[in-house]
């Protein structure tokens, strides 16, 4: 593989040929927020909080560092004051979402996110894909999926499977940055071992 020189915050980096420039900065030590990366998983870039600045032939971009290939040259800034609006406005939109998340929060404090900024819809699932994501590409189980499209789309275990896989597993929880997905599966737990009973309606 051949080996790509870069800058990231005034730093030269070595990089190889097909990582991206997250991978790249955190080889060498620099750190960028994500919320939707894991490294066993593939790239999916929803969350954006990974945005950094990138100056290429010329052009200065705003590019999901999860998903940016590294070119050699390029000149990277993980914080300038786009960089950090754009983060701080996300936080504000992701809070909406899940005010109480520890993640969320830490992060807000760093950019001055403020948490009421919009009118609370606290579904505490922030789309970022990593339960459903892991339990397909690692575990292969597909457990979880989501359900719904838009605003409305949320986490479901599916019962059937979740009953046979989940109990010994449950290497998805910690990946939550909401704790949602905690939740989410105790509600389905409680639903398997007490469904609902109905009463049979008799014919007269
Ligand atoms: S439940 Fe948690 S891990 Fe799963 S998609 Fe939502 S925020 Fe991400
Ligand atoms: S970490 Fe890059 S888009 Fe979420």
């Amino acid at each position: 593989m051949s080996e790509i020189l870069l800058q990231i915050d005034g730093r030269e980096v070595k990089a190889t040929e097909g990582m991206t420039i997250l991978e790249a900065a955190q080889s060498a030590g620099i750190s960028i927020p994500t919320l939707c990366h894991h490294e066993k998983l593939e790239p999916y870039g929803a969350c954006r909080i990974c945005t950094v600045e990138i100056e290429s032939r010329g052009w200065t971009r705003l590019v999901a560092a999860c998903l940016y290939p590294v070119e050699k040259d390029l000149v990277v800034r993980t914080r300038s004051e786009k960089v950090d609006r754009i983060r701080k406005m996300i936080l504000e939109l992701l809070m909406a979402h899940a005010p109480d998340s520890v993640a969320l929060l830490d992060l807000a404090k760093e950019y001055g996110a403020d948490r009421d900024r919009f009118e609370k819809e606290a579904s505490f699932c922030i789309h970022c894909g990593l339960c459903v994501r892991y339990c397909a590409e690692v575990k292969k189980k597909y457990a979880v999926g989501f359900v719904d499209r838009g605003t409305r789309k949320e986490i479901s275990f599916v019962p059937e499977i979740a009953a046979k896989e989940c109990w010994d597993c449950k290497e998805c929880f910690p990946l939550c940055p909401t704790s949602a997905l905690q939740a989410a599966f105790v509600l389905t737990e409680a639903l398997i071992s007490h469904p609902p009973s109905f009463e049979p309606e008799l014919e007269e």
